[in-house]
């Protein structure tokens, strides 16, 4: 049997995308702006409906920084942020000379928990120190409450930014990820349900928050005939040869979504009678996950086996899988940041393990993985 290495998730050419970059070559539109630049922003605010705004930017890392610049996020000020993610939702908030204040997740979701986020909102009230905004993930594609944590956002008068970089083509009670925030973001990084090879977007229902997005992204330039800037600006537009990989990927997001999803289920007949393993899945109907990667996690007492065992042999066998990410409030860098909650996260982060999750993986791929698998049994 071929032994190549079978990766987490890899990027998925849906077959047009070279046409589109040629076109960029053709018409000499090599430059972070150009027709595929506006065509892609177009394909995604039809996706999302909703009424909603795109702004096609370098990374979901850039997304995130402009959205906490456009909310007025300043040296000194508190942001509130999900602890268990991935460091992208929480290093803009430092660029900003913000402070983070984490919370924990709760269990189904895996995501904040509603009841710890109010709890920190009252003890920073508490404190005198109003959290400028909530930073909200849904992990590995998997809807946050939005109900609840809208609710509580609303309550407290504080903005939201949803973190969709991993959850394009979710949806929560019918409606898409990326529509719920005042300002959401999503990444079209390598290993994305979708690709750009690099790029992200800013999404709104303001078209004018989209048009400061695309100001501050293009260096902040007044409207003059020569170079003047009244604001700082950076560089975080997407390139027009990206955004053209962008239309591409976009003719084939849903079957990326099928597909990733028949990994989960892949995963829930795998170890659908192994005692002490549970795969990831939606609570409920009102959740749709793309299940941009799927995820178990181990009862040791019951499994006999522990997370690390399981990346080992895999590693062994040349497939690639990975802890869950490691909560922000546990990471070195972090190390001194305000934390509310229990060890929900920690606790996740020590049973949890993300498996092979791509939406090419193939019949004999699959097969290598069952076989790596019932060799632990
Ligand atoms: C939850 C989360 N937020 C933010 C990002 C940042 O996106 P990008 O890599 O496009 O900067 C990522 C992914 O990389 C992510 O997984």
């Amino acid at each position: 049997m071929n032994n190549t290495k079978i990766w987490l998730s890899s990027p998925h050419m849906g077959g047009s995308e070279q046409t589109f970059v040629d076109e960029a070559f053709a018409t000499n539109w090599v430059a972070p702006l150009g027709p595929h630049v506006n065509g892609f922003e177009q394909d995604l605010e039809q996706y999302l409906g909703e009424g909603m705004h795109v702004a096609a930017l370098s990374s979901g890392t850039a997304a995130l920084h402009l959205a906490l610049i456009i909310l007025g996020v300043k040296s000194g000020d508190e942001v509130i942020c999900q602890s268990m993610t991935f460091s992208a939702s929480a290093n803009p908030i430092v660029y900003q000379g913000a402070t983070p204040i984490f919370v924990d997740s709760e269990l189904e979701t895996w995501n904040m928990c509603p009841i710890y986020l109010e709890e920190a909102i009252k003890a920073r009230l508490a404190k005198g120190k109003k959290p400028k905004a909530i930073i909200a993930v849904h992990l590995y594609g998997m809807p946050f409450k939005a109900d609840e944590i809208i609710a509580i956002a609303k309550r407290y008068e504080i903005p939201l930014i949803e973190d969709s970089a991993e959850a394009l083509g979710s949806t929560y009670k019918g409606k898409k990820c990326g529509t719920f925030g005042d300002i959401s973001i999503l990444s079209f990084n390598g290993n994305k349900i979708i690709t750009t090879s690099g790029g992200g977007a800013l999404a709104t229902k303001e078209r004018s928050t989209k048009e400061k997005a695309i100001f501050l992204a293009t260096q902040a330039r007044d409207k003059a005939p020569h170079y003047q800037h009244s604001s700082i600006g950076y560089n975080y537009r997407l390139s027009n040869i990206c955004a053209g990989i962008g239309r591409a990927q976009m003719q084939v997001l849903d079957d990326h979504v099928q597909l990733r999803r028949n990994m989960n289920q892949f995963y829930s007949d795998l170890f659908m009678d192994w005692e002490g393993v549970s795969v990831f899945t939606e609570p409920s109907s009102a959740f749709y996950s793309n299940h941009w990667l799927s995820c178990i996690r181990m009862d040791e007492a019951l499994s006999g086996l522990n997370s690390e065992k399981i990346r080992l042999h895999l590693e062994k066998n040349n497939i690639e899988s990975r802890p869950l990410w490691k909560p922000m409030h546990l990471q070195p860098v972090f190390k001194e940041a305000l934390y509310y909650g229990a060890s929900v996260s920690e606790g996740l982060f020590a049973t949890g393990l993300c498996l092979p999750s791509g939406s090419n993986l193939t019949l004999e791929e699959k097969q290598r993985i069952r076989v790596a698998f019932k060799q632990l049994v």
